[in-house]
């Protein structure tokens, strides 16, 4: 190495004259405590780990940029959204795309038959949009109650910290609105090849609005240009045994090549409002919205083509949220998307702390103006007012004012009691079965492979529930199913064991 060297120093900046040898009564004698540079090295060292993701721990950043057709699909972008980032053709915005696993911890495998996480932050000239999606296009639930329930179950066991099948479809067993996904996590999409050779979906329902004030409901799709490739469980086992971060090298080393990933953006769009004429509802989360009817509609494309100089401090410290909306992007009433918009900050204040918005690789584009001062490592004032003494607003002295009136807030009108209860139309089966029929044969095995392989290690009660799901949703694959677990399908009292509540 010719790397011409710069003097070693502590972080207070005294050069370090000893980083080998502690001070101690003669070489060989007792260490002192005063030694500033020992104690100091050991415990930053101590505090090295933050608390990892609760979910979606293992994980992988690179950053790029997403330039706009200044279009979505034949329509001028205006039409739909006045999010400034699409307006033009050939504008370009700042992207940081973190890629993970779910169940799995920080240093668990890539190749695991999990939903991967797919998680954009645009940097745009109104301030950061996160859309934090998955490379499946549904959920296992709709309700945000169920979260932790849903992830406590696909966690290990807490007494014998083993991912346990038995425990899994247990609960899946009394989720019926699981189902969908499941065919998608069973199928080889479960098990994507790598990072790039996969979509990524919104998953969730978000709004777009106009200059106007209109709003239509959207979903967010990110295609791969590099094609979907994945794997069967035997391939995902074989590179397991000897890599565990396959997919972050393939990323990484295909970007220091020089062979970008990219992704083209595509929206689908309905109006806004109930769509009573659909046998499901628009806003749940475990259901696609069928492209013949809501066409994907291009918008733009994002190129990933730089890769992290720190892990830790772009990919650990990196938070994404789904309240991270600009003007023009807005909510929708999904019960999912509600309920994790609270979640992600609340997490990030916890995980990483309070200030965590001051990092660069969260902070956004836009220098922010607030008056939210002090906490933890508060690394700078973000209230750049004329006035530092004015830390608060209304001031008629001086300090930060409210933006200007001209911004037209979207309005919905929305009349109900207050209540618990689930939705209609929760169609449970349809989607399912849907894809089971329209899946290339080898997917249909695989799917049925992976599921006897598992369910065939779970309670025969358990077994006979999923079985009697997936007959509601195919009837000839719940037979087959039932068959490869070596259980007399005709014996089964399907509609029984299907009514769970
Ligand atoms: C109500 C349901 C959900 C809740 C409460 C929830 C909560 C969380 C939490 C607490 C984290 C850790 C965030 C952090 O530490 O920075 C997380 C990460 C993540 N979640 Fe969710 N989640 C939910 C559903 C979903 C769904 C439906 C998707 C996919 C569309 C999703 C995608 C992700 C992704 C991609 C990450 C990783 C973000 C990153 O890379 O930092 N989550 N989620």
């Amino acid at each position: 190495m010719s790397d011409e060297k710069r003097t070693l120093t502590t972080r207070q900046g005294h050069p370090v004259h000893s980083n080998h040898s502690s001070r101690s009564v003669s070489n060989r004698g007792p260490i002192t405590l005063e030694n500033y540079h020992l104690i100091e090295k050991i415990s930053h060292f101590d505090r090295e780990r933050i608390p990892e993701r609760v979910v979606h721990a293992r994980g992988f950043v690179a950053h790029g940029e997403f330039e706009a057709y200044g279009t979505i699909g034949d329509e001028p972008a205006s039409k739909y959204t006045r999010a400034k980032l699409f307006q033009t053709k050939g504008k370009k915005t700042p992207v940081t795309l973190r890629f993970s696993t779910v169940i799995g911890g920080r240093d668990s495998s890539e190749a695991a038959r999990d939903p991967r996480g797919f998680a954009v932050k645009l940097k745009t000239e109104d301030g950061n949009w996160d859309i934090v999606g998955n490379n499946l296009p549904v959920f296992f639930i709709r309700d945000a109650i169920k979260f932790p329930d849903v992830i406590h179950a696909l966690k290990p066991d807490p007494v014998t910290f083993r991912q346990e099948p038995n425990r899994i479809f247990d609960f899946m067993s009394m989720t019926p609105e699981s189902l969908h996904m499941l065919t998608w996590l069973f199928s080889p999409r479960g098990i994507p090849k790598d990072y790039r050779h996969q979509d990524g979906f919104g998953v969730n329902t978000y709004r777009f609005v106009n200059a106007a004030g209109e709003g239509v409901l959207i979903k967010i799709h990110w295609k791969t240009q590099q094609g979907i490739e994945s794997l069967t469980a035997a391939q995902a086992a074989e590179i397991q045994a000897k890599d565990l971060g396959h997919a972050s090298k393939d990323l990484f080393q295909a970007i220091q090549r020089g062979d970008f990933p990219k992704w083209e953006l595509n929206i689908q769009i309905m109006s806004d409002d109930e769509h009573p004429e659909l046998d499901f509802d628009p806003l749940d989360d475990t259901k696609t919205w069928p492209e013949d009817q809501f066409p994907l509609r291009p918008a733009g494309v994002l190129t990933l083509n730089r890769n992290v100089e720190n892990v830790f401090a772009e990919n650990e410290q990196s938070a994404f949220g789904t309240g991270v909306l600009v003007d023009g992007i807005d909510f929708s009433d999904d019960k999912m998307l509600v309920g994790r918009t609270f979640s992600y900050s609340d997490t990030q204040r916890y995980r990483v702390g309070s200030n965590y918005l001051q990092l660069p690789v969260n902070a956004p584009l836009t220098p922010p103006n607030t008056n939210l001062a002090d906490g933890q490592m508060t690394y700078r004032v973000d209230n750049r007012g004329t006035n530092p003494h004015v830390n608060y607003e209304p001031s008629s002295i001086a300090g930060l004012a409210e933006a200007g009136a001209e911004y037209q807030e979207y309005r919905p009108f929305v009349e109900g009691q207050v209540l618990k209860q689930r939705i209609d139309r929760e169609n449970n089966y349809g989607q399912a079965g849907d894809r089971i029929r329209t899946m290339p044969d080898w997917e249909r095995e695989d799917l049925l492979f992976n599921l006897v392989d598992q369910l065939g290690q779970a309670e025969s009660h358990v077994a006979e529930r999923m079985v009697a799901h997936f007959t509601k949703a195919d009837e000839k694959f719940g037979q087959e199913l039932a068959t490869g677990l070596g259980i007399d399908h005709g014996s089964l009292d399907i509609d029984t064991l299907v009514h769970v509540r």
